[in-house]
């Protein structure tokens, strides 16, 4: 992608956003946190493009798919005001929103057709994602979704800094602030076969995220989240105990082993 290509990219996400806005030109909360991750995904995607040396035009091109990743959630809130995941797929919408409006900012279809491969794919559980996707179309999906992990890892902790997660319950109903590591969660964390609808408690959603150091595609993704001091930020808030030591010290032998450090 070129240095224009991107920004006319980067100038239509900001005008399509732009249509979600109030009288007094402000997005709801909701949304504008969507904005904010939507332009975080975007850096980390452009970072781990160039920690894996690719040339400036591929990460161009990581940075226009991480930013335009959810850029199905604007119409999905605006609807209905929410962001369940049961009542829509914000991949699929994500795709047609592409679909229609790619045209206006995208010249190259080859472009358009990786872009819209990551929008579409980038929230599926990873054992649904196709097996026969081209290379270069599952290598730039690949590489955002872990983008998308980073941010959504950052993204918990934050809430969990600022007041213990309050919005957890609701983004997942079911799911409770206190309470004990449900039975059986570490096992499945472990394996990566832990579905966001079997958390019961804060803990388990933890270890949910825990367990998705096992689910990073590149050695550059592991490196920042690494640095970042993100695994033992979440163990902190786990309680303490054989179990989830056991646990913690697996995930970060292997993120460290698949980080290469
Ligand atoms: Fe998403």
């Amino acid at each position: 992608m070129t240095e224009g290509g991107y920004s006319a990219a980067s100038d239509w996400f900001a005008a399509y956003v732009n249509g979600f806005r109030d009288a007094g030109g402000a997005l709801p909360p909701a949304l504008q946190l969507k904005l904010e991750h939507s332009l975080r995904v975007a850096e980390d995607a452009g970072r781990i493009a160039a920690e894996l040396g690719r040339d400036p035009a591929y990460v161009r091109l990581a940075r226009a798919a991480g930013l335009l990743h959810d850029i199905g959630r604007f119409a999905q809130f605006s609807s209905s005001g929410n962001f369940s995941d049961s009542s829509s797929d914000h991949g699929e919408a994500g795709a047609g929103v592409m679909a229609s409006r790619s045209g206006e900012f995208i010249s190259d279809p080859a472009e358009a057709a990786l872009i819209t491969c990551s929008v579409r794919w980038h929230n599926r559980r990873t054992g649904d994602i196709p097996g026969d996707l081209a290379g270069p179309e599952a290598a730039l999906l690949l590489l955002v979704r872990d983008a998308d992990k980073l941010d959504i890892m950052r993204i918990a902790l934050e809430s969990m800094e600022r007041d213990g997660f309050s919005d957890l319950p609701s983004m997942l109903p079911g799911v409770s602030l206190s309470g004990d590591i449900t039975p059986g969660t570490l096992e499945a964390a472990g394996d990566c076969s832990l579905p966001a609808s079997s958390l019961r408690t804060l803990s388990d959603f933890i270890i949910m995220v825990l367990g998705w150091f096992r689910d990073f595609n590149y050695a550059p993704s592991l490196r920042l989240a690494l640095r970042r001091g993100i695994p033992e930020k979440l163990r902190s808030r786990l309680p303490a105990g054989p179990a989830v030591d056991g646990f913690f010290k697996d995930i970060l032998e292997a993120a460290r082993a698949g980080a290469g450090i």
